[in-house]
């Protein structure tokens, strides 16, 4: 006979109790399902709680709103047979157990009613399918008809249905099996993956905005190198993220290879995740030599090389975060930043390290410097021992320059110390040529160390680089000292 698992202990909640009584009292079976309960097993805590009831979701949802006290509001969506409380601290939703199609976000509403049992097996996956009862009779006692438990222990990912179906109901649940071995650490059933390759391009009617939120929750795991690889290995990288696919495998000319830049591109991005959990600084090791494919040309002295890669990188990104539905404002810029600049603080370290370098790259970078020394030490993922300790020493000396410069020059937030409007007033110029050769002569002399990060220095060279321009200054005193 099956044990009967009873979880009481874990629905620590007092609303579980008052959705107990209300369930009760208006005689109607009622389940905490889905995420909450999966999250249990993981340990992991959660603040949406998903209920389902076999019938009058809606109502149950307003008798607990009454019962939480009079200042609870209920939102219902009448469409979708749902209701929603929002807590201080957790999230209710309350559905009517349904029998066709789980189709959330769909424009068509679902309502034929259907038994817990309809309702679970056309849920995503065996671990997501587990209900815990709320009747009193009841309370706490698992249901679990389709083996979600044993998953759960064996860490696997299974569709309750067949997964041909359970994909084709919402194509979305492709990418969230990804997710979740990623996120989770678990497996999918040999089964549940065959049927991604079979379906993959079935995710061409799942909106961007779903999919990169899917993504996200990939970049954010520890290891991020798990999703992408099981996105190549169904074939639903070529589809959604081509430029990545593209830096796969290896070209050789006479007997020469270059790296595979995919696999290069990964241990990257693990190292990095190793260090930083900013997910935007991830996705900057993700794209970092996505300008490789395009650059790449043989050479008959220096062999495989990828000039500008950086460059051409960096002008990708606006096209990926555009099909991606990525935010397009300061975060793509960082992202540009990051790729554009991969290379500078590795061709530093390779050669003698000067200050008007460090000043210069302290200039570009900015507050993200250090973001960007954090990538480029990713990025050195040489086999060769030896290289890796000179690299990174080399780094060292890098970063110790760059603290030794910063403090003394002030650069990383620079504002030229001359704007170009007071260059248009002291030589009675309207916006011109001159104008902007100024303004880049007195950075460029800055960051060079000719003068110092400093106003009266910065004039005086001004004027002196105007005079050779054959500029009169038209009243100096009185320009200065504004
Ligand atoms: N679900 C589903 N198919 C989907 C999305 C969700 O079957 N495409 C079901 C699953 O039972 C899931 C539940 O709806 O557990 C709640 O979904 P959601 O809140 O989106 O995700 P969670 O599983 O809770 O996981 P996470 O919060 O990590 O996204």
């Amino acid at each position: 006979m099956e044990t009967i698992v009873n979880l009481s202990e874990k629905l620590n909640n007092r609303v579980f109790e008052i959705i107990s009584e209300a369930a009760d009292e208006l005689q109607v079976e009622c389940y905490v399902i889905g995420g909450f309960v999966r999250d249990i097993f993981l340990k992991r805590p959660s603040k949406d709680i998903d209920i389902v009831t076999v019938g009058r979701g809606i109502e149950l949802a307003k008798i607990v709103a009454k019962k939480l006290g009079k200042n609870t509001r209920v939102a219902v969506f009448k469409n979708f047979g749902t209701a929603q409380i929002h807590l201080k601290k957790i999230d209710l939703e309350f559905v009517g157990a349904r029998r066709e199609s789980y189709q959330r976000d769909s424009r068509k509403p679902m309502v034929e009613d259907g038994s817990l049992e309809d309702d679970q097996k056309r849920r995503d996956f065996t671990i997501n399918a587990l209900a815990i009862c709320l009747n009193k009779d009841r309370y706490g006692e698992l249901a679990d008809p389709f083996g979600g438990l044993e998953d759960m222990r064996n860490m696997l990912l299974r569709t309750p249905l067949n997964p041909d179906i359970t994909f084709s109901d919402d194509p979305l649940r492709m990418m969230r099996a990804i997710r979740f071995a990623c996120q989770l650490d678990f497996d999918m059933v040999p089964e549940a993956f065959e049927a991604i390759e079979r379906n993959k391009e079935r995710i061409s009617i799942i909106s961007g905005e779903r999919i990169a939120d899917e993504l996200n929750k990939m970049m954010k795991s520890r290891k991020p190198s798990i999703g992408f690889r099981l996105l190549d290995a169904c074939g639903l990288l070529d589809i959604i993220l081509p430029e990545i696919a593209a830096l796969k495998g290896v070209e050789m000319k006479e007997r020469v290879g270059h790296k595979d830049n995919f696999q290069h591109t990964l241990e990257v991005l693990d190292r990095l995740a190793d260090q930083s959990d900013n997910v935007w600084l991830r996705w900057a090791a993700l794209f970092h030599d996505i300008g490789k494919p395009a650059s790449k040309r043989w050479d008959d002295k220096a062999g495989w090389t990828f000039h500008n890669h950086n460059f051409i990188g960096e002008k990708m990104i606006p096209g990926i975060f555009r099909r991606m539905r990525f935010p397009m404002n300061e975060r793509m810029k960082y992202v540009q930043k990051m790729v554009g600049l991969h290379m500078r603080p590795i061709v530093l370290s390779e050669e003698i390290v000067t200050d008007s370098a460090v000043r210069r790259l302290l200039f570009d970078a900015g507050d993200d410097i250090d973001d960007l020394m954090m990538l480029c030490e990713a990025d050195i993922t040489s086999k060769n021992k030896e290289k890796v300790r000179r690299f990174l020493e080399n780094f060292q000396l890098v970063r110790q320059k760059l603290r030794e410069i910063e403090q003394k020059d002030r650069i990383r937030n620079m504002q030229p110390p001359v704007s170009g409007e007071l260059i248009m007033e002291t030589f009675g110029l309207k916006p011109c040529k001159e104008v902007g050769l100024l303004k880049s002569a007195i950075k460029d002399a800055i960051l060079d160390g000719v003068i110092p990060n400093e106003f009266e220095a910065a004039f005086a060279f001004m004027l002196e680089r105007a005079k050779k321009m054959g500029l009169k200054p038209i009243d100096v005193g009185d320009a200065a000292n504004r």
